[in-house]
């Protein structure tokens, strides 16, 4: 039988601030749940054990979405392997053990597509998950990950507990960080073409050929699936979460400029280097329970250009 939340239920969201925490607020709110708590990083750091432990002492949250996390692009996470080793797994011990010590009900753990192996063969499908080497660059952050989702399914068997984990593509939308040095792909493009269009550059360069294949999805469908997932799904093994359509990243910066309205040139730089070729996730499993990513990519990148501009300073 699966923990469905009533609509009174008491429900965590950890990391409400970021990117995908937001948008499972939104989702939330919009489907009737009212009772959501929150704790921005300055009121509760999550890597201090007795902090987590008296916040969920005292709230006793009924179901938990673990959404905070320490996040960064391949140059941050390769520059500091260690932090990013220690404070993902500092948050995700604490959180999910302290719910486990307060009977919630029911927790829903947020990690990444990089848990998969380098290698892997596309498209990529969870049953994957460590039969390879990982992708060097955010091996920290990866185990890390892989260590969360792996002490929800320990917890499920020694326990018999109902916590369950989501492996979501790229994302973007609303709340993205837009940060020069800091952003993964497409934020980093809306950024790059919105400075040359207000700069009247003649050409923006982009690195390698533009040849390589990226999924990315909607951080709004993907807070619509956490909830769903959250209502229908128990189980140990992790679900995919991605549009199921792939984009070479020429393409990627196409629609991009023309959104943004950017008419010079796009150039490509061939010496840098392109990444793996392709990386795309099998998401079978979750449309086989009834989801389905609904915002094309062009509507999502409009929206998401439009936060980018209520925020740009
Ligand atoms: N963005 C993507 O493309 C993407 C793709 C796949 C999976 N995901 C996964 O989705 C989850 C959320 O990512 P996101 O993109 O929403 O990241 P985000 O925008 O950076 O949000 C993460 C949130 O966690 C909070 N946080 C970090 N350390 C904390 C701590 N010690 N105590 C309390 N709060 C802390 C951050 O607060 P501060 O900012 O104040 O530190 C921030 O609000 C992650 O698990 C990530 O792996 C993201």
């Amino acid at each position: 039988m699966i923990n469905k939340m009533h609509k009174e239920a008491k429900i965590y969201v950890a990391g409400h601030n970021g990117m995908v925490g937001s948008a499972i607020v939104r989702e939330l709110r919009k489907q009737g749940y009212e009772n959501i708590i929150t704790r921005s990083h300055s009121e509760l750091d999550l890597t201090r054990q007795d902090s987590v432990e008296k916040f969920f002492e005292s709230e006793r949250p009924d179901y938990v979405f673990l959404a905070a996390a320490k996040v960064g692009g391949i140059g941050a996470n390769s520059a500091a392997l260690a932090d990013f080793m220690y404070l993902n797994m500092m948050i995700e011990m604490n959180v999910i053990h302290s719910a486990f010590e307060n009977n919630c009900r029911k927790l829903e753990f947020l990690g990444s597509s990089c848990i998969y192996p380098r290698m892997s063969p596309q498209p990529i499908k969870e049953e994957y998950l460590l039969t390879g080497s990982l992708e060097k660059t955010n091996e920290a952050y990866a185990l890390a990950k892989i260590s969360g989702l792996k002490y929800c399914e320990f917890l499920n068997r020694q326990y018999n507990t109902d916590y369950i984990s989501v492996m979501p593509c790229n994302l973007y939308g609303i709340n993205d960080n837009y940060h020069p040095e800091h952003s993964h792909v497409l934020p980093a493009l809306i950024r790059r073409f919105h400075e040359a269009k207000i700069n009247n550059s003649e050409s923006v360069t982009c690195w390698g050929d533009g040849s390589p294949l990226r999924e990315f999805l909607y951080v709004d469908d993907l807070a619509e699936l956490c909830v769903f997932l959250m209502n229908n799904y128990s189980g140990n093994e992790t679900v995919n979460a991605g549009s199921g359509r792939e984009i070479t990243i020429k393409d990627l910066t196409g629609i991009i400029a023309n959104i943004i309205g950017y008419e010079g040139k796009i150039l490509w730089d061939t010496s840098k280097p392109n990444g793996t070729p392709r990386k795309v996730m099998d998401v079978s499993k979750a449309e086989s329970m009834g989801w389905r990513a609904k915002t094309s990519l062009k509507d999502g990148i409009r929206l998401a250009y439009k936060d980018f501009l209520s925020r740009y300073k």
